[in-house]
């Protein structure tokens, strides 16, 4: 199949049935190429790390009531932001959450690096949040791979190496997928499928726009992709 014609089917799946994510909201009156509020979607994709979409929404909506801009949640005082954060685990994504929030407001007059390079260069940004902000946020065409997207792409097709080996296969792969026009609804698409119908378990193959060129579905049980290293 073309890499091009996956990506419209992906996009028209997404256009039915995305879910509605508060981070996903177009921002009233934004710079040039700025598609979601930058400050929203890094937000959402720091506390998305480990934790599920439903148990992200309270927090990121009280993150904004408390800290409505990336320069009030820098000046915020850190035990209060500690506070915030208590029972989203993993307490070093809040205390880089800071010093991001701080380097943005200290060295950037409180705007966010439009670029994958320009993000990657924050404090506690890695390759995921780079490219889920440049793609969502700034339109920019980022190949973005987490969990569930190395599940879609290993079953699409059925990838034998294991994981983390597989890992830049993988992106490559994503990387030709990703449309110029609409990278970030690509990206979240791509997570919404592997959320909500390419699952772990039991996958949901009839409802899946990709299952009449889906490898894995064809030829093995897509259930034991991606691959795992013999331990
Ligand atoms: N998981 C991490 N980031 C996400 C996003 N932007 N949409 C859906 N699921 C996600």
């Amino acid at each position: 199949f073309k890499a091009a014609d996956a990506a419209n089917r992906l996009l028209a799946w997404y256009d039915r049935h995305h879910r509605d994510l508060p981070w996903r909201v177009s921002p009233p009156m934004a710079r040039d190429g700025v598609v979601a509020d930058p400050y929203h979607v890094w937000l959402s994709e720091v506390m998305l790390q480990q934790t599920t979409v439903q148990a992200v929404k309270p927090y990121f909506h009280r993150f904004l009531s408390l800290w409505p801009k990336v320069t009030d949640l820098a000046a915020a005082d850190t035990e209060e932001v500690m506070k915030a954060w208590a029972g989203l685990g993993y307490y070093a994504r809040a205390r880089n959450l800071k010093k991001c929030a701080e380097a943005v407001a200290g060295n950037h007059q409180g705007v966010f690096p439009d670029t994958e390079e320009g993000l990657k260069a924050l404090p506690g940004i890695g390759d995921y949040t780079a490219a889920a902000v440049a793609a969502i946020a700034f339109n920019r065409q980022s190949a973005v791979l987490d969990g569930n997207v190395e599940r879609v792409v290993s079953r699409l097709h059925a990838i034998d190496t294991p994981l983390p080996t597989a890992k830049p296969q993988m992106r490559a792969l994503v990387a030709k997928m990703t449309p110029a026009d609409r990278p970030g609804d690509f990206a979240q698409g791509m997570m919404d499928l592997g959320a909500t119908i390419c699952t772990p378990k039991r996958p949901a193959c009839a409802l899946c726009p990709f299952n009449d060129i889906c490898t894995a579905l064809k030829t093995a049980d897509p259930e034991t992709f991606p691959r795992k290293a013999a331990r």
